[in-house]
């Protein structure tokens, strides 16, 4: 019987580089697209349903994205939102969301980023270790960077996740799939937890609600349906800033479920959710 080798932790230089490398390559990208909001947006092509939108600058991001790392990282792998997965032989993947809240940047709501981590391992949240990570939003001018054991910056200032507050003082932040059956339990969910905290925000972009979490913008966060990119950059950040993010019957976050805030909150939101058995969906619905 062979003995899996578990792969060498990479030194604190290394992961600097890595987060060094994300936010070079995310803020490209940021400007990109920032300056692509400066013509009309339209609808590209559609996803999951009529409302899971590509517009023609998440094609164009990831494209930037993924050239740049051709060229800084040739030997790595890279797993997009639009482009899916390439492999790489070096045991790092660059896991990439060329716009997270793409409905946001269709409307000319600021709040959308690019989002940019390096994992070592299969690029399956289940099993990877998240190494360095950005999230930058151009439009608001803020940029968030984590490096696995070396904290959580906004614009290269430290950030902490607030402290833990009882649920009925906690902002919660939440996010809906863009599928019906999914959103017909996710309504049931919100009406029950609505009541029972002090309020509730949804901002429209999974990435910056963990980066809302890792500074104190929001006290807790859960999502149903997060894909890698959406979270493996503002998941790093909000860990390096002291939250603590789960899913709900493991402690890894996933698409089943990912909760984000501080242990105690999200024992209590946890539980919550568990009562209400929120990874489900309803039967599919007819149109
Ligand atoms: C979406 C956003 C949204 C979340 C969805 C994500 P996209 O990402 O993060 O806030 O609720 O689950 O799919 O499609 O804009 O990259």
């Amino acid at each position: 019987m062979s003995i899996a080798t578990p792969a060498a932790v990479p030194t604190a230089a290394v992961i600097t580089e890595l987060t060094s490398i994300a936010e070079r390559i995310a803020r490209m990208a940021g400007q990109l697209i920032l300056e692509g909001r400066r013509s009309p947006v339209e609808v590209a092509s559609t996803k999951s349903s009529a409302v899971d939108v590509v517009t023609a600058m998440d094609t164009a991001s990831e494209k930037l994205l993924r050239e740049m790392l051709a060229e800084l990282r040739p030997l790595d792998g890279i797993l997009g939102e639009e482009e899916g997965s390439s492999a790489g032989s070096s045991g790092i993947t660059w896991v990439i969301d060329p716009i997270d809240g793409t409905v946001n940047y269709l409307y000319g709501i600021p709040n959308y980023a690019v989002s940019v981590a390096a994992v070592s391992g299969p690029p399956d949240p289940a099993t990877w270790t998240v190494l360095a990570g950005c999230v930058h939003a151009p439009a608001l001018g803020a940029t968030y960077t984590g490096g696995a054991g070396l904290g959580a910056f906004r614009d290269g200032l430290a950030v902490r996740a607030n402290a833990p507050q009882p649920l009925a003082m906690s902002l919660l932040g939440t996010g809906f799939g863009y599928a019906r059956n999914r959103r017909v339990v996710q309504a049931e969910v919100i009406a029950r937890l609505l009541p029972q905290v002090r309020d509730i925000r949804r901002l429209g972009a999974a990435a910056l609600d963990l980066c809302a979490v890792a500074e104190g913008g929001l006290d807790l966060y859960f999502e149903r349906g997060l894909k890698p990119w959406d979270l493996a950059a503002g998941a790093l950040i909000a860990t390096e800033a002291g939250a603590s993010v789960v899913g709900l019957r493991s402690d890894r976050p996933g698409e089943n479920l990912t909760i984000a805030g501080p242990r105690e909150g999200v024992e209590t939101l946890r539980g919550l959710l568990l009562e209400l058995a929120a990874d489900r969906d309803a039967p599919d619905v007819v149109v």
